[in-house]
């Protein structure tokens, strides 16, 4: 099953990611999280995009293309995977066709109000990676495994904003899928297993075709 995610920053597409890689089993390969992991390593690639990251701007499709061409072919990678975050442009989103066969492309949609709302609470475990909330934590401790948790450095309020108004889900995105005729789209304001619940429906098909 190989499934794109789309939808604008803090909508819950990393949460409904983690859900699907945990019950189906597949990689999930989210940029931001490559992103993040090579600035917190101070290498080549996180010393290039920390800028843009840093002011809520998408990273050029060159650097961001390249990568995610890199990562889909690794072996493990081969049977399926969940990519997060990838595409967000239409460039990108030719791009990917040319190294892979999405099945589904999901939005994860949510209002703008909400997604301040969220995002001004969210956390990261250290130790699994699952983002989480602050009204969640369990003894400050991540719920689901324990792990000490972390703030996201875009996540303060004028970088939330900057990146609401510069990465919105552009439309030519959305129609380039509804006319392959695998777009779908789901609305996370429900709680994250009803979300994981509309987003399953969708999955179940894939795989019963
Ligand atoms: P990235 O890390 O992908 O950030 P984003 O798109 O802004 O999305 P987020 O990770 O912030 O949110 P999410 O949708 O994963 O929501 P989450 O599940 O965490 O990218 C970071 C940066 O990298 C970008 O700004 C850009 O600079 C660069 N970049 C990445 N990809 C790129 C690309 N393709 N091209 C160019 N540049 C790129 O949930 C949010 C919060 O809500 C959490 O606290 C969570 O616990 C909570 N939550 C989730 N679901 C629910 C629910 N149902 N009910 C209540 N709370 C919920
Ligand atoms: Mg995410």
């Amino acid at each position: 099953m190989k499934i794109v995610l789309l939808g604008p920053p803090g909508s819950g597409k990393g949460t409904q990611a983690n859900i699907i890689c945990e019950k189906y089993n597949l990689p999930h390969v989210s940029t931001g999280d490559i992103f993040r992991y090579n600035i917190s390593n101070n290498t080549t690639l996180g010393k290039k995009v920390k800028s843009y990251i840093d002011a809520g701007s998408l990273v050029p499709d060159e650097v961001t293309i390249e990568i995610v061409k890199d990562r889909l072919n690794n072996a493990d990678c081969k049977k399926g995977f969940v990519l997060d975050g990838f595409p967000r442009n239409l460039p990108q989103a030719k791009a990917l066709d040319e190294f892979a066969s999405i099945d589904k492309a999901i939005m994860i949609d949510l209002a703008d109000d909400e997604i301040i709302r969220r995002l001004s609470g969210r956390r990261m475990c250290k130790k699994c990676g699952n983002p989480t909330h602050i009204d969640w934590l369990v003894d400050g401790k991540c719920e689901k495994c324990g792990g000490e948790v972390t703030t996201r450095e875009d996540d303060r309020e004028e970088v939330v904003r900057a990146r609401l108004e510069k990465q919105k889900l552009p439309q030519d995105v959305i129609d380039y899928y509804v006319k392959k005729g695998i777009f779908a789209k789901v609305k996370a304001t429900d709680t994250k297993e009803k979300t994981f619940e509309k987003v399953n429906e969708i999955l179940k098909k894939i795989k019963s075709n």
